[in-house]
């Protein structure tokens, strides 16, 4: 099915499913234990252990390395190093890949610290670990290139993020009546997501199967066959459950390659997990920027002028952190000046995290427009209001957007909040030792999708099947798959089983770029329409005419049950959804307002959080608890990295040195208060014929800048650099 516009009515629009309050239906699987991670299988074979052992130096190579004692250790089986591991593709770049090959221990040089150095594989963990510790390596160490700030001059533009100069800025900017020009630091942050990176690889003569944690199944079956020169065919991957990705696990890694190439040598399976403190630089973070933002306005606050500079850096050949992607869409005025360079540098592999771009690119635009605001004497609301656009400013209004309530967010936000009521100025309010103050931001988030396909098999019975290889990273997506299969052919949720992440299943869009509900349940929908054509059909029914309600297709008042029509072998239909050029007709994003209130302690500096409201118009919401679910974990988030989150980088070895949960502080239950969110009602055409957009990362796009506001506005402090540590705000 090609997708070219939502014509309704569907019966998606019937609404008696979709839309409505389900909890989890795998919900009572994963709360008692049962729910079966990556690492968890049980196969019939004892499994074997594998252990990564990480680099120790960031950049340079490996001049000896000696395995005879971790050989000779007990219950260890293999070890493998740069010297014997067996042969695998090429890549040109050090940067682990979605769907190219991605090979490990691949030759004596180091390009990142953690980088897999040897992999040693024992009858237990312990005995693997324990081995690891023996292996001999000397290193040859050469200078590296770690500190951003001193690479900003290099930096070249990058391909995922192409400049937007539209007008003339520089004499615009100059000229206008009111202007800010700031700069913003964000740090490297981590997924760290809880499951680990994880594999279970086994092979059946030349069939590989890997139990992995991964966002997108046919990405990592394509990548790794490529890796280990085997065709697609003969791998197998499965992610039925999945403990969180955030960006990090649309990638492969030492895990995935490393057990892969290991149990075939030893014909048994092998089970890998990163341990905790090697994800944070084996894997992928979100790299560091430096953003300089320049707004121009009137004395009306009517942006002429919007300026929005951003470097970061990445090994070679790694993607950019596009962080002023946002600023492109966001505001009107005629001339628009947004680019962004990236330099190379020696850390570990930046990649994609939660909104790559918007996540850390709405702490800068958002906080310039707190204090442009601030500047013109305006209310922060009413200066959005004023640059509400209903079209892409770049391309004027020939490309609208498909559906933006920025204004009706921001309006309701206020209005809920009770925006009027907040402190005019720094350190106006007080509570006792607090400083109270409140802030506002915008939410954006470019709103993607991808193919995705499914087969729904009408069992008998009269139950339903659905299987699809999307993935369900904590998300919902069983849940929302079950809804719209049940809506589509008037069943109730009890009575569809959906089966998720196996390569074996049809391929799915998976779970990234907040593409995953939308898309996967549009290849569904796909489905779906197929079966009751089918169904209608068999009945003798017009399937233009026939209604499927109550375990029954009807046309008029005559019906037929569907378990006769399922019969004894059941009826199925597969079918695949594509996008056309909508996107490129009509600029898709979901918009939103962020509203947050802090307390800033005046000894201690101390900041919390002391409530937050969220209003998101992303589409159809298919599930307001799941959706809901999103958006509270984007606002923790958000918080986290306006207040806490950073990795540390050694500007002298190249690593991240707070590298474990300990150390990289994300927000626990007493640093988040009660966080309220507020849907409004939209329907987007332009998106699915579910009507729906993505809503995973705009939950946390924008929030960060609500609260620095919200900062300033208690304290009178600007911070600029984050995280917001109670030091800068003293
Ligand atoms: Mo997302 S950063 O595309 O998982």
């Amino acid at each position: 099915m090609k997708f070219e516009q939502a014509s309704p009515p569907n019966p998606i629009d019937q609404e008696r499913v979709v839309t409505r309050p389900y909890t989890r239906i795998e919900g009572p699987l994963k709360v008692t234990g049962q729910a079966t991670y990556a690492y968890e299988y049980q196969l019939p074979e004892a499994p074997t252990y594998g252990f990564v052992l990480g680099s120790q130096i960031a950049h340079g190579r490996v001049t000896r390395i000696d395995t005879r004692a971790a050989e000779a250790a007990p219950g260890v089986l293999l070890v493998l190093t740069h010297e014997n591991m067996p042969t695998q593709a090429k890549s040109d770049t050090p940067v682990p890949q979605q769907t190219e090959a991605s090979p490990q221990l691949s030759g004596p040089e180091i390009r990142h610290y953690h980088q897999a150095v040897a992999f040693v594989v024992a009858e237990t963990f312990e005995q693997a670990r324990a081995a690891a510790h023996l292996i001999e390596i000397e290193y040859d160490r050469m200078p590296g290139q770690f500190t951003l700030a001193d690479t900003t001059e290099q930096g070249k533009e990058p391909k995922d993020a192409v400049d937007s100069v539209v007008g003339d800025f520089e004499p615009a900017f100059k000229k206008s009546a009111v202007r800010v020009d700031l700069t913003y630091i964000t740090p490297d942050q981590s997924q760290a997501p809880m499951e680990p990176h994880a594999t279970i690889a086994h092979w059946d003569g030349d069939q590989l199967t890997v139990h992995t944690a991964h966002q997108v199944v046919h990405w990592v079956r394509r990548g790794l066959a490529l890796t280990l020169n085997l065709p697609q065919k003969d791998v197998r991957v499965v992610a039925a459950y999945i403990g969180g990705g955030f960006g990090t696990k649309l990638l492969f890694f030492s895990d995935a390659v490393l057990s892969a190439a290991a149990a075939r040598l030893l014909g048994r399976p092998v089970k890998t997990t990163l341990q905790r403190p090697l994800i944070f630089n084996n894997t992928s973070h979100r790299a560091a920027t430096i953003q300089r933002v320049r707004l121009g306005a009137d004395e009306d606050g009517v942006l002429h002028a919007v300026g929005h500079d951003t470097w970061t850096g990445n090994l070679p050949g790694g993607d950019s952190e596009p962080a002023g992607e946002q600023t492109k869409y966001l505001y009107g005025g005629e001339h628009r000046l947004i680019r962004t360079r990236q330099s190379e540098l020696d850390l570990p592999p930046g990649a994609s995290m939660r909104a790559p771009g918007e996540a850390v690119g709405m702490l800068a635009i958002e906080g310039a427009m707190d204090e442009l605001a601030e500047q013109l004497g305006l209310d922060p609301v009413e200066l959005r209001l004023r640059n509400d656009v209903q079209f892409d400013p770049e391309k004027g209004p020939k490309r609208p957007f498909s559906s933006r309530r920025l204004a009706a967010a921001l309006r309701t936000g206020a209005k809920a909040f009770g925006w009027d009521d907040r402190p005019r100025a720094p350190r106006e309010r007080q509570d006792g030792e607090w400083y109270v103050g409140y802030g506002v931001a915008s939410a954006f988030r470019t709103n993607l999708v991808q193919p995705s396909g499914a087969t729904v098999r009408l069992n008998p019975g009269g139950t339903l099947t659905v299987e699809t290889q999307m993935t369900d990273i904590g998300t919902g997506s069983y849940t929302v798959l079950a809804q719209v299969a049940a809506e589509m052919l008037g069943l109730d949720v009890p009575q569809v089983e959906v089966k998720l992440g196996d390569s074996d299943f049809p391929k799915a869009s998976g779970s990234g770029g907040s593409w995953g509900a939308n898309s996967s349940s549009a290849g569904v929908y796909a489905a779906c329409d197929e079966l009751r054509r089918t169904l209608a059909q068999q009945a003798g029914y017009s399937p233009a005419s026939a209604v499927f309600r109550g375990g029954k297709v009807w046309e008029g008042a005559d019906c037929t049950d569907l378990s006769d029509l399922a019969g004894k072998s059941g009826v199925e239909a597969t079918a695949r959804i594509t996008f056309g050029d909508l996107t490129k007709q009509f600029m898709q994003a979901g918009f939103g307002a962020h509203f947050v209130e802090v307390g800033v302690n005046a000894h201690t500096g101390e900041i919390r959080v002391r409530r937050a409201l969220s209003v998101v118009a992303a589409g159809r919401i298919l599930n307001p608890v799941t959706a809901r679910s999103q958006c509270l974990g984007g606002m923790t988030m958000g918080i986290g990295s306006a207040l806490m989150e950073a990795l540390h980088v050694d500007h002298e070895l190249g690593l991240f040195v707070n590298h474990d949960l300990g150390e990289y502080h994300v927000p626990v239950h007493a640093d988040i208060p009660d966080l309220d969110v507020i849907f409004l009602d939209e329907l987007d055409d332009q998106s699915s014929p579910l009507r729906a957009k993505g809503v995973g990362e705009l939950g946390i796009s924008g929030v960060g800048a609500a609260v620095a506001n919200a900062v300033y506005n208690a304290s009178g402090v600007r911070v600029r650099d984050f995280p917001i540590t109670l030091d800068r705000v003293l």
